[in-house]
Formats: structure tokens, C-alpha cells, sequence
């Protein structure tokens, strides 16, 4: 039988490298590339660090452009894939925009839709993410939820969903793939810090007010900046130089943005998968939204979300956190148990 995934954005390579390794043992395992994120550092660089076969579609939708248009372009394209392998199934991932095109496609061409990654709600509908969520879920065959929270947000909508399973986070899996071959790559002490989310980005005062509180904190920040971040900084003026104590560098490969968190003395992010990873990683975080969907990781106060009070950072970073409760994303098989399951359920 024959699979199709789909990724695009920077996430959705790492989920896929330990997915793939075993959908490649049950099906022809095609991938797609929607091109959703095209630079070398937020692509390429995870396929070759994470030895993902090259994708055999790849697309070139061009930068930024509005949701509607990039999801339509994502489409249309993966229609014309769709048209010509007649995949068996097809496979998503999370939330963007690449999986909402993966998952209106599979729907309306009547191709089975396997969610990797389903159950996940912030409840805030504002997030583009949260609607891609919700679709995804909706018209998925098969959901794969990393936690037993997942199962319930999926029960508590429609209490007799079928095909809904746990299985544990494929990025638990995707970090054994490179947890041994971590090393420190700062001077120490330092904090990690990645930013990315309009409600932050997108709002000039509030970046100020985000990077004044860094620049002012007791450790030195290690900043990975994400491309939308870099273009609202240019577009703002925001000169580095004024910022001594945050060392900004572009986005890094996956191995280096562990390595960054295992050793750091505190994580700050706005990311969905680096609050899990930082979490995995035993390493106090605090993430600078007004909800997530990870709500396991604030268990103890490992994860603090930090929102309106931005100059609080420097009293939350050093609140000490409780009793650790190990597993919460599985033990690193969720990959395997999902491409058996499919196999047996397609
Ligand atoms: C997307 C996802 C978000 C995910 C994030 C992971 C959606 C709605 N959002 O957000 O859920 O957390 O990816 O990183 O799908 N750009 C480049 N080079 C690249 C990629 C992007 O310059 O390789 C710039 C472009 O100007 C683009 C902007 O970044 O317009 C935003 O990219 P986009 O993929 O639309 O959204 P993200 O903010 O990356
Ligand atoms: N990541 C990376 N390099 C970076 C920043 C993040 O490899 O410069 C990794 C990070 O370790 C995690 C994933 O990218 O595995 C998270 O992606 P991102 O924050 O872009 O998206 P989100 O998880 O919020 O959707």
C-alpha cells in the first residue's frame, strides 16, 4: 500500500524522522515538501541531520503570504500529487497550515487521513494553529494522540470517536534519535530563548518589552531567531547592538537546539514543541503565552506561562519547581506503535 505524509514547516521534519523510519517497513512511503518553510536552516538542515529520505514532492509556493493564500496554494498543489500516486492514506502532522491543506485534500478527495499529534486544544481560536487543529481532528480516520489529555479533549467533543488512539509524542521518539550526540556548545550560565508567535512578534512594543527584559536578566541569553521574528526586527529597527546581553544567531539544526536546551539554566520559548522538549529534558521553562496546549509540562511549576507581567521573568525563573513526573510524552516507541497501527487499520 502506498502512504503519503506531508510536511512543510520546521517542526513537521522532526516529527516525521522516526514516523517515517517505520512507515518506510509497512508501505511505499512517499513524503511531500510543501515548502511552507524553504530556508536551508528551517529545512533542509533536518533531513540531512535526522537522515529523512528526500522528499519526493517538493513545492515551491514562494514566502510570505497571507494564511488563505498559502493554505490554498498548498492545496491545490497537494490535489495534483494526490491525483497522480493515489495514496492509501495520507499523513499530518500538528497544526499549520501545511497540515489544514493535508487534511481539507485527503477529506475531499476521500483519501483515508491519519492525524499525528490530534487531540491538542489551547482553546483560543484566535491562534491560526488551534482552527488547523480542529479540522485536522475532525475529518482524521485516525487519530494519534501524544497524551492521555489528548484522548479526553477528542472524548469530551464526541464522546464515541473511533479510531482515536494514544500512542505517546513522536518527539520523544525524534530526541533518542540524537539525545547521545549533545554537546555544550556555550560558555555557562545561559538561558535559550526562541520567539516566533505573532502575538509577540508582531507587536513592536511588545518585542521591546521582551528583549529589554532579556538583555536585563542575570545570565547571558542564547537567541535563535527565527525567520518571521528577523523580518519584524528589520522592519522595526530593532538593532542587536543595543542588546549586549542577548547573543542573537540564526535558527540552528536540531542537535544544536538541544544541545542549547539540555545545558541551559532556564528555557524561554513560545514554541509548542520546545516547551515539550525542554520538559523531556528535565529544564525549567517559561513560555511566554497566554495558554498552551502542553498543559502537562506546568505540572510543578516545569513550565510557567508568562503572558501580560513580562518583567516578572527574573522572579519566575528562579521559583524552584516540585516532584518531576517522568513519561509524560512516552517512552520514545510512539512511532512504531502508529505505523502498525495504520497498517492494520487502512
Ligand atoms: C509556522 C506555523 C506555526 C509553527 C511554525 C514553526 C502556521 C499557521 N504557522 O509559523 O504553527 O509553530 O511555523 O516554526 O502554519 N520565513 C522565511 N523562511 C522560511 C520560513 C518562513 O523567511 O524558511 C518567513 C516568511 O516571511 C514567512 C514568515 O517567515 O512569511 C512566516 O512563516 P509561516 O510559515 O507563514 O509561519 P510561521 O510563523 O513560520
Ligand atoms: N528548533 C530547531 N532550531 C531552532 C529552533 C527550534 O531545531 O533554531 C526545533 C526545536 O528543538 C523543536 C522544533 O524546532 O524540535 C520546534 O519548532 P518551532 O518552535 O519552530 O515550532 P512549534 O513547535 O512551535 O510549532
Amino acid at each position: 500500500k502506498t502512504i503519503l505524509s506531508i510536511v512543510g514547516a520546521r517542526p513537521q521534519f522532526i516529527k516525521h524522522a522516526p514516523v517515517q523510519l517505520q512507515l518506510q517497513q509497512y508501505f511505499n512511503a512517499y513524503t511531500i515538501h510543501t515548502g511552507q518553510h524553504y530556508d536551508a536552516n528551517m529545512s533542509q538542515v533536518f533531513i540531512n541531520e535526522l537522515n529523512i529520505p528526500a522528499p519526493d514532492f517538493m513545492f515551491d509556493i514562494g514566502g510570505s503570504k497571507p494564511q488563505g493564500e498559502q493554505t490554498g496554494i498548498i492545496m491545490t498543489k497537494i490535489e495534483e500529487v494526490c491525483t497522480k500516486v493515489k495514496p492509501d492514506a495520507i499523513v499530518i502532522y500538528g497544526d499549520t497550515n501545511s497540515t489544514l491543506a493535508g487534511a481539507l485534500i485527503a477529506v475531499k478527495m476521500h483519501i483515508p487521513l491519519v492525524h499525528i499529534e490530534a487531540g491538542l486544544r489551547s482553546y483560543n481560536r484566535k491562534m491560526p494553529e488551534e482552527v488547523n487543529r480542529i479540522v485536522a481532528d475532525e475529518f482524521a480516520d485516525l487519530l494519534f494522540c501524544p497524551t492521555q489529555l489528548a484522548v479526553d479533549n477528542i472524548r469530551k467533543e464526541k464522546p464515541d470517536r473511533k479510531g482515536v488512539f494514544l500512542c505517546g509524542d513522536v518527539m520523544c521518539d525524534a530526541l533518542q534519535l540524537i539525545i547521545d550526540k549533545t554537546t555544550l556548545l556555550f560558555d555557562l550560565p545561559y538561558y535559550f530563548v526562541t520567539l516566533h508567535r505573532p502575538y509577540n512578534t508582531d507587536d513592536q512594543s511588545r518585542m521591546n518589552r521582551i528583549l529589554h527584559t532579556l538583555n536585563k536578566l542575570d545570565k547571558k541569553v542564547i537567541f535563535p531567531v527565527h525567520p518571521r521574528t528577523i523580518s519584524r526586527l528589520k522592519t522595526y529597527a530593532i538593532l542587536p547592538e543595543n542588546f549586549p546581553n542577548i547573543h542573537f544567531v540564526d535558527p540552528v539544526g536540531y542537535l544544536e537546539s538541544i544541545s542549547y536546551q539540555k545545558f541551559a539554566a532556564c528555557v524561554l520559548t513560545d514554541s509548542g514543541g520546545i516547551q515539550k522538549e525542554a520538559y523531556m529534558l528535565k529544564k525549567k521553562c517559561i513560555t511566554l503565552r497566554s495558554e498552551t496546549e502542553w498543559s502537562e509540562t506546568l505540572q510543578n511549576g516545569w513550565n510557567t506561562l508568562v503572558f501580560e507581567d513580562i518583567e516578572s521573568i527574573p522572579e519566575v525563573i528562579n521559583n524552584p519547581c516540585g516532584t518531576y513526573i517522568p513519561n509524560v510524552y512516552g517512552e520514545g516507541t510512539a512511532a512504531e506503535y502508529i505505523a502498525e497501527t495504520i497498517f492494520k487499520n487502512i
